[in-house]
């Protein structure tokens, strides 16, 4: 071995030096307002260095010492897995040491943590073991602007905490100025008519970073455009061959849209050569995997433009640099719940203006940009200012869940940042009630509504999962719960081999629906596929994704273990199909189990193979994904509803017996459904 090698002698430098970001010139004065308020509201544009610097200052600064760390939350995990992946390199230590991430069912952190980046639901499931939240010095609310229902519930929470806390420090840091309704949500005390003013200086104060942005040209469409996917393709082909270099942001709605335009970008590269430049088209949103999300921010090879699209995620939780140009549909997929209908369904709408000036502000970060709206300059006139909180249009019943098992018994009566209306208020009780997890005086019921809340499901697996044992197939049951929860594709497929990966798929299929094919697919991979990759290759799953079940599996094993259930693994090997000592079979329990949870999401199949739900009012389409998809079935329960386009559909479908609904759920049928449909 040479003893001058000249590879370990220079180490690149890998990163524009913090000191140039515009937080560099205000680290003292934060330091200093830190030090003596409860609250410190910072705002600045995305990109001047709040999540990645602000840790680090106040690590550096002696906010950990004694063991104690600083926790920063995210709304998003994508977000909270790569900025502190981006911390650690800075820092200079494998992640999980100094800095770590906490993410549901993912866990990197050690004893030596100190910043700990974490998603604000997860922080709120943390108040549960440690209600003041002792371990924190320092909490900050990252990206408050985003106004998840997670921000809002542990702003609330860390209001009540500080009157226990004094010493507690909350920055909150926001992306658009909406610093004074945060200020006046920490200064307002409602026992006192008059805000005691010497009290208020004490208690919060604003930083307002200026950033550094280039100038950013905004064009419109003179016309609306009738399909902005494929707009959005053609104008990204456009900008290749007719604008300057730099990389180009495309913002879409969600996973199917972007996967598409990924797939017909490389298509048409395919078929315009000659040309000086490639083209490199990425995806970007929650789903992938991180690997896949760290393509993003690797460097182009040389002569490669980079096209990101994106769901909103790049809007302000991940800076991708190097974007000149963005192009931005103008929509935005968001949750919205209808508690007439009990619908809890994606639905796509228009962005906001707040919204519209943040995707363009993507583009002039390192040099002046153009922004593409997909849209006429009349149709950005008539967008809202800004976007709705979450609170005010989702269901609330995992969240009142989470409130109740924290000793907030009155719901109404938390401080929130915005009330959510009364009536999604009343339905996730009634909702929680139906589902056994409140009594009728609105306490959450031991064990129950205690256990639904500790587990990290979805209230509705959570009920699922904790009367798996009473049917006699709780191993089954958690393989379904780890494979409904995790993150990513399951299916894995090269360009081309789509049928390939179905005719794959079709192997496992189980005709009881989708949970049941998930479970032949799980218990295959780790009897007959002995967890090797080389059999996900063969059968177009996807390792890493089936990996991931495996260990999300044992974590809620370990949950379970926790309440004294315990798992009986040797009845849990097998096809799901043997006899029951009762004569039912292990397939009929998992589906009459998998109805005493989701008997709420129930559907009844018409003749011309689409389903309506109990109540007969909204149509459901069986999603192209299901394997129920062109099959026939009587009644069927779900686990997912989405509105994509104009239609509805469902995802993860068993079939049912109808008269289940009514031995399992006989209060929620009886009382709030019509009974001739029953
Ligand atoms: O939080 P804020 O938007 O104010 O900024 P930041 O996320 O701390 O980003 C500061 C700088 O780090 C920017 O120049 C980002 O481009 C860069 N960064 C990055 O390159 N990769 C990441 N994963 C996160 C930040
Ligand atoms: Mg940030």
């Amino acid at each position: 071995m040479a003893d001058f090698d000249l590879d370990s002698t220079f180490i690149p430098a890998l990163h524009k030096p913090a000191e140039l970001l515009p937080i560099s010139k205000h680290r003292e004065s934060l330091l200093y307002l830190i030090e003596n308020h409860s609250v410190t509201i910072v705002v600045g544009q995305t990109g001047s260095g709040k999540t990645t610097q602000i840790p680090q200052f106040l690590d550096a600064a002696g906010w950990t010492a004694e063991g104690k760390i600083i926790g920063v939350t995210q709304p998003r995990r994508v977000a909270a897995t790569t900025v502190a992946l981006r911390v650690a390199e800075e820092f200079g230590c494998e992640i999980g040491k100094e800095v770590g991430y906490s993410i549901r069912f993912e866990d990197v952190t050690s004893s030596t943590t100190r910043m700990k980046f974490l998603t604000d639901g997860l922080l709120i499931r943390e108040a549960l073991a440690d209600p003041l939240l002792s371990r924190y010095s320092v909490i900050m609310v990252d990206e408050a602007h985003e106004r998840s229902v997670s921000t809002d519930i542990l702003l609330g929470l860390l209001k009540k905490i500080l009157k226990r806390r004094p010493e507690l420090r909350i920055i909150i840091s926001s992306a658009t100025l909406q610093a004074e309704e945060f200020l006046r949500f920490f200064t307002a005390s409602p026992s006192e008519a008059k805000p005691d003013t010497s009290d208020k200086e004490q208690t919060a104060a604003v930083v307002s970073l200026e950033g550094r942005v280039f100038p950013i040209d905004i064009l419109y469409l003179e016309t609306p455009a009738e399909d902005y996917v494929a707009r959005a393709i053609s104008t990204v082909l456009d900008i290749h061959t007719r604008e300057g270099d730099g990389d180009i942001l495309v913002f879409l709605t969600g996973r199917e849209e972007i996967d598409y335009a990924v797939q017909t970008v490389s298509d048409r590269l395919l078929e315009m050569d000659g040309q000086k430049q490639t083209l490199q088209p990425l995806p970007m949103y929650a789903g992938l995997s991180t690997e896949q999300q760290m393509y993003v921010f690797d460097k182009p090879a040389e002569n490669t433009r980079k096209v990101i699209f994106s769901t909103n995620i790049a809007e302000a939780s991940v800076t991708i640099d190097g974007i000149v140009f963005v192009v931005d549909c103008g929509f935005v997929k968001i949750r919205a719940y209808n508690p007439k209908t009990g619908i809890d369904a994606l639905t796509t709408v228009p962005t906001s203006k707040a919204s519209a000036t943040q995707r363009a502000g993507r583009a002039g970060r390192t040099k002046p940009g153009k922004c593409f709206r997909l849209y006429t300059e009349a149709s950005y006139e008539q967008l809202p200012e800004v976007n709705i909180p979450e609170i005010q249009r989702t269901n609330l019943a995992p969240i009142i869940l989470q409130m109740k098992a924290l000793g907030i018994d009155n719901v109404a009566r938390f401080p929130f940042l915005n009330a959510p209306p009364s009536e999604l208020m009343a339905r996730a009780l009634e909702w929680l009630y139906s589902l056994g997890a409140l009594d009728e005086y609105a306490k959450l019921t031991r064990p129950l509504g205690y256990r639904m809340a500790e587990l990290a499901v979805e209230p509705m697996m959570g009920k699922t999962l904790l009367s798996a044992e009473s049917f006699g197939c709780l191993g089954e049951v958690l393989t379904i719960a780890a494979m409904t929860s995790v993150a990513g594709n399951i299916w894995f497929y090269h360009d081309g081999e789509k049928k390939r990966m179905e005719s794959s798929r079709r192997k496992f299929a189980a005709e009881e629906g989708d949970h049941l094919t998930l479970l032949n697919v799980y218990q295959a991979f780790v009897t007959a596929g002995k967890k090797e990759s080389k059999f996900c290759h063969e059968n177009n799953l996807n390792f890493k994704t089936m990996t991931r079940a495996v260990s999300i599996r044992a974590q809620l094993k370990r949950h379970l273990e926790g309440f004294g259930i315990t798992v009986n693994e040797s009845v849990a090997v097998g096809r799901g199909h043997q006899q029951q000592r009762d004569g039912s079979s292990k397939a009929e329990q998992i589906r009459r189990c998998l109805t005493s949870g989701y008997f709420a999401y129930a559907a009844k199949m018409q003749p011309d193979g689409t389903y309506k739900n109990v109540a007969g009012d909204t149509t459901l389409h069986a999603h192209p994904t299901s394997l129920m998809f062109n099959r026939k079935a009587d009644w069927v329960i779900f686990r997912e509803i989405l509105e994509t386009g104009d239609k509805i559909y469902i995802r993860d479908i068993t079939k049912i017996e109808k008269n289940w609904l009514l031995e399992y759920a006989p209060e929620f049928y009886k009382v709030t459904k019509p009974r001739e449909e029953i």
